[in-house]
């Protein structure tokens, strides 16, 4: 257990993260992925007696767990319901702006992850579903799944799975569903493994062919990249002069996403894409990255979580 004492769960990057946020006492923080609240709560024992913090998460699960293991804190921490998409309009309306930080720390957690009933896990059997929050939109995995034409899922499961067997799996989906729909994740794990065999992963360790599969239809009916450079945005808005952003992202286009924003952000001019060379209009610059590189978790994180060894930090000041 990593962390602080009594984390219900491991919180990864945690001191890390809570150093990039440059805690002070008087503070104000903004969470938009509770989770566990295992980062909030060390915002705010490190802030105490008077640093507040609202948190966010759009799963309803997710934070009553966060409110039990918050309530010590009693008023200092605020949780609402809400997609970080809209960070800065929950903010205005708790009137919690400006505030001296935010953090979000990306993905599921592994507790949503490993509950076959969520309909997330290719481990148990659920529905094929994967919303979460409470705007739910009308997209579910099975939708993509039963009608999606084998090119489109075959870019799917390509670009947000990163899968090297992409087309392989598309064409095998196409083929089984002439003879039945796609219910349960049960059913698509189970196709998946007869066709991918078990191939390394990165990290010499097996993993579950339908991993980068599951990953793919998980980012792609909760729109998460979208959803993601809407909270970077909202967050860079609530920030004061001087305060943090702090996101740890888990897989290389969302690291992306954030490495390009903060880029964008920290610099005072635009060059429009595919303009004659040296053709560049200023901007105003409202960021200053702090991490020049992303931080990654050290060895003895990485051998106690093994969910940390994609991880990627990066911090940013607002001017
Ligand atoms: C990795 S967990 C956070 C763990 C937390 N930092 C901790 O230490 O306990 C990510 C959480 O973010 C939530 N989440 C993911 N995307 C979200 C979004 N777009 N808006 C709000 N919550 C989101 C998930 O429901 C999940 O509870």
């Amino acid at each position: 257990m990593a962390g602080e004492a009594n984390a219900p769960h491991y919180s990864v990057l945690f001191k890390e993260t809570l150093a990039g946020l440059n805690l002070t006492p008087q503070g104000r923080y903004i969470d938009g992925t509770l989770g566990a609240g295992g980062h909030s709560y060390g915002i705010l024992q490190a802030t105490a007696p008077t640093g507040r913090l609202l948190g966010l998460d759009a799963d309803t699960v997710a934070l009553g767990i966060a409110a039990e293991r918050l309530k010590e804190f009693g008023d200092r921490a605020r949780l609402v319901q809400s997609n970080f998409a809209q960070l800065a309009e929950v903010a205005k309306q708790e009137d919690f702006v400006p505030v001296q930080g935010v953090v979000l720390d990306l993905g599921l957690s592994s507790m949503q992850l490993d509950d076959p009933s969520r309909g997330f896990s290719f481990q148990g059997d659920g529905p094929l579903d994967m919303r979460f929050g409470s705007v739910q939109g009308k997209l579910t995995a099975a939708i993509i799944v039963n009608a999606w034409p084998e090119e489109r899922l075959a870019k799917l499961f390509y670009e947000l799975g990163e899968e090297p067997q992409g087309r392989r799996f598309a064409r095998a989906i196409v083929e089984a569903r002439k003879q039945r729909r796609f219910e349960t994740t049960g059913q698509l794990a189970s196709l998946l493994a007869k066709v991918g065999g078990r191939p390394a992963g990165r990290d010499k360790r097996p993993i579950h062919p339908a991993t980068r599969v599951f990953q793919a239809l998980r980012m792609e009916v909760n729109h998460e990249l979208e959803r993601l450079a809407e909270g970077l945005a909202g967050a860079v808005e609530v920030l004061a002069p001087g305060g943090r952003l702090a996101v740890i992202s888990f897989h290389s286009l969302e690291d992306r996403v954030v490495k390009r924003f903060m880029q964008h952000e920290a610099s005072d001019k635009i060059v429009p894409e595919g303009g004659p060379p040296g053709l560049s209009f200023p901007k105003e610059r409202r960021l200053t990255i702090i991490t020049k590189k992303p931080l990654e978790a050290n060895s003895a994180e990485l051998a106690e979580n093994r969910r940390s060894r994609s991880a990627k930090l990066r911090v940013a000041e607002k001017l």
